[in-house]
């Protein structure tokens, strides 16, 4: 791989042993994938933040990359951490959790990384443009920022999300070359697609198929009218989960469809197709009662926090119901008046954080959400049973 001047002397110890441990990071990774060079890249986002999957080991090596000095060299947010930043009390995490996480946060913000502690970097400030090349890692704003925006990343791992953000560099392979993003099935979709359960259930299907053909496949959706944001954020996340996928073009819908003719290699995605993937999530023993409900997976946008407002106003909820979302989110929930109703309600706002990153293992039985994602994680992470239902009627569960 050839490097610049620049790039031999951060490779040399130039910038500090940090910057010099990333870049043989990132040397590394270009040299196993055949990179011819690296590029600059606009924006970080950085995964592995909650202290329940970093562990003691995971905070050693970040106080001790912090303790460098080490700063980062372009616009890097952070993913969910695991507990609400301002109010972790509220969602019963432990003191000492608490201040594990603290201490998380404190060595990404002294790299100069901005604690959004978000999976939606891409709703405020943290949102690259078409064609532009990032380094991101949270798997459904990859899939968001390369298929929704025409931006150009990688699946990033945590380690080399942060050499990214150090070095303001990332190996050119992968989707960051246009060959690499041409379609290769088409997937007509014969159904009629409304809200983010809907589309949670296309990225299953979808997701499944792919699997069960073993294949490395870039998808051409055709037959879709229309998407909304939510609807398609909902989409990337499940798709990203189910089919391991980071990139998708959607006809009409996502910039790099005008590009591509849809290729011969052809599924179909019908009624029957949406429906397995429903029971394959609603499984028997999800009648059980319900003692949990959760939305924002990814977190809520402030359309969504609204919709829940206007359906909880005078109401009160029955089970423990976290609103997940980002902070800055929050704050415009909060002067738009949308916290105040869902909090009378009963409701609690997670912010900063998830049902999937929070240590909440074993805490409840049963837990209802409009997220295919976040259905995939509660069963296999924390052990929930699950009951996958559209946005509106998570609420009617939460009060009945
Ligand atoms: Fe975001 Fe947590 Fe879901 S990180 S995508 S809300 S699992």
């Amino acid at each position: 791989m050839k490097l610049t001047h620049e790039e031999n002397q951060m490779l040399e110890g130039l910038e500090g042993e940090a910057v010099r441990k990333a870049m043989e990071i990132l040397v590394a990774i270009g040299t196993i994938y055949g990179a011819d060079r690296l590029l600059p890249v606009a924006s970080v986002q950085i995964a592995g933040v909650s202290y329940d999957n970093l562990g003691e080991a995971g905070l050693e090596f970040l106080a001790e990359m912090a303790s460098t000095d080490a700063k980062v060299k372009v616009l890097t947010t952070l993913n969910p951490a695991g507990m609400d930043i301002e109010n972790w009390q509220i969602l019963g995490i432990e003191a000492e959790f608490a201040e594990n996480q603290r201490r998380v946060i404190e060595a990404y913000t002294k790299m100069g990384i901005v604690p959004t502690c978000s999976c939606t970097p891409y709703l405020f400030g943290n949102v690259p443009h078409y064609g532009e090349h990032i380094a991101w890692a949270e798997s459904s704003a990859v899939c968001y920022a390369n298929s929704v925006l025409g931006a150009r990343t990688n699946r990033e791992g945590g380690p080399s999300a942060l050499a990214a953000a150090l070095t303001g560099k990332t190996p050119n392979y992968g989707f960051h070359l246009v060959e690499n993003r041409q379609p290769t099935l088409t997937v007509e979709v014969q159904a009629s697609l409304k809200g983010t359960h809907d589309f949670g259930k296309l990225g299953i299907a979808l997701g499944k198929f792919i699997e069960s053909r073993k294949i490395k496949a870039i998808p051409y959706i055709c037959g879709i009218p229309g998407a909304s944001l939510e609807e398609l954020k909902s989409f990337c996340a499940s798709i990203a989960t189910y089919g391991g996928l980071a990139l998708f073009h959607m006809q009409g819908i996502t910039p790099e469809s005008a590009l591509f003719q849809a290729p011969a290699d052809s599924m179909t995605i019908t009624p029957v197709e949406l429906e397995a993937a429903d029971d394959f999530l609603n499984m028997p023993s999800s009648v059980e009662q319900v003692d949990f409900v959760s939305l924002g997976c990814p977190h809520l946008t402030l359309q969504e926090i609204g919709r829940v407002a206007e359906r909880l106003k005078g109401k009160k909820v029955r089970k423990t119901f976290w609103i997940t979302t980002a902070r800055p989110t929050k704050r415009i929930a909060d002067e738009m008046g949308y916290t105040a109703i869902i909090e009378e309600a009963g409701a609690v706002f997670a912010t900063d954080t998830c049902c999937v990153v929070a240590p909440i293992q074993g805490r409840f039985k049963v837990m209802a959400t409009d997220s295919a994602k976040a259905c995939y994680y509660a069963a296999g992470k924390n052990g929930f049973k699950i009951h996958f239902l559209p946005f509106d009627e998570v609420i009617t569960e939460a009060i009945k």
